[in-house]
């Protein structure tokens, strides 16, 4: 497709040469409402260095990108950041119609290449530290172990204030706009959000490492180019320090019920303690699971502090829809909070048993034993509910309190 694809400059020797993936909705399990970008960069130095490429079936949008600004050919060396498919997928293909004379990764992402392509030693593995001279260019490479994977690493580029960081500081957000400045706020603040929550939270104590280790570089950085989404241009401080506050986990008087309901009655009693939440001062949202992705819940839950799961039982068990959705957040590690168990039930309860098994495996502070209501809640029983709500708020705002 050469003629069609132009490359956006992003510093004065910098230029984005990645994909735009509109239709993807489904990445390893997180619903990319929003569609995604596979961000390369192409260095124009003395040397011309190729940073990450797109995934494969994009590789052909990529490379007439790179053909509006010079015969792809011209490339000396490839560098890759970041070793999972969405930016490796194409790197092998690429590197045959290219031959660059160099292809670099750190130690684990040249073995994790070799795992996926079986490149026989094709990838030559760069130090934590190493700097690479491009003729009148330098980049100098970082470790990021993590983050997202053990390969994962950052390149910079002193002279042009450029930090290429690979997916942190990314989202899944697809777009004709490049820079953070051309995106309406809101939508940037949510999906960058959403892409900590989905992606990095499980990771945070590597998160944290990360960003202890760039601290040096990053009044030098004047622009972020992550792997994904729009590249930041301003506001680096703000982009860093919700890294940091998030890395730590920080909550605040917020609230996510999350529930399903089979005949409408543990909708009921959601309804009851979200009610109880709010008229004890705890904003609450509630989300049932027919009308939720669970991404969304987990973006919904990176800052709350009180999670309140309700099901109902089916075949002697929790409602699959609330198997699925605590599982994923039990796999994002969400730490400090607090939370209570509820559902209606017919003939057995155990939606209420493995509500608080899983609960108590994420080391939840649950309020009450689990609340569980024979088929339809009377008003007696809803009041019990909204009581359960303000009892979850009193708690949360307690230990906000730091009581
Ligand atoms: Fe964007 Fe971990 O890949």
């Amino acid at each position: 497709m050469p003629g069609v694809f132009e490359a956006v400059k992003v510093t004065d020797k910098v230029y984005w040469v990645g994909a735009i993936d509109w239709g993807v909705r489904d990445f390893h399990g997180y619903l990319t409402s929003r569609g995604t970008t596979y961000n390369a960069y192409l260095i124009l130095a003395d040397k011309i260095a190729l940073v990450d490429t797109v995934k494969a079936p994009l590789k052909d949008q990529m490379l007439a990108r790179i053909a509006s600004l010079i015969d792809p050919k011209q490339i000396d060396v490839i560098i890759s950041n970041h070793s999972e498919m969405d930016h490796s997928g194409c790197l092998l293909s690429v590197a045959d119609l290219v031959g660059p004379q160099r292809i670099y990764a750190s130690a684990q992402g040249a073995k994790a290449l070799d795992a996926h392509f079986h490149c026989d030693g094709r990838i030559e593995a760069v130090r934590d530290g190493q700097e690479l001279s491009l003729g009148n260019l330098k980049l100098q490479f970082f470790e990021t172990r993590m983050c997202h994977w053990p390969d994962s690493m950052v390149s910079f580029l002193e002279q042009e204030g450029l930090l290429i960081s690979q997916d942190i500081f990314g989202m899944h957000l697809a777009g004709t706009e490049r820079f953070n400045d051309e995106v309406a706020p809101a939508v940037l603040d949510y999906e960058y959000a959403k892409y900590y929550a989905n992606i990095l939270l499980p990771l945070s104590s590597f998160v944290a490492k990360a960003l202890e280790k760039l601290a040096p570089l990053l009044p030098k950085v004047k622009v972020i180019a992550p792997d994904h989404g729009p590249v930041w241009r301003s506001g680096l401080a703000d982009v860093v320090g919700r890294y940091q506050r998030w890395s730590r986990q920080k909550r605040c008087n917020q609230a996510v019920v999350v529930y399903d309901t089979m005949w409408g009655s543990t909708a009921l009693m959601a309804q009851a303690i979200g009610e109880g939440l709010r008229l004890a001062g705890t904003p609450a949202r509630l989300m049932p699971m027919g009308a939720n992705h669970r991404s969304d819940v987990a973006a919904a839950m990176l800052e709350a502090g009180a999670l309140v799961a309700g099901a109902p039982t089916i075949n002697n068990t929790m409602f699959p829809t609330l198997g699925d959705v605590m599982t994923y957040l039990r796999g994002l590690k969400p730490r400090g909070l607090v939370g209570a168990v509820f559902g209606s039930y017919g003939w057995s309860a155990e939606s209420i048993k493995d509500l608080t098994a899983i609960m108590t495996e994420m080391k939840v502070d649950l309020v009450g034993e689990g609340l569980k209501v024979h088929y339809v809640p009377d008003e007696a029983a809803l009041l019990q509910c909204r009581q359960l709500g303000t009892d979850v708020a009193k708690r949360l705002q307690q230990v906000l309190a730091g009581g």
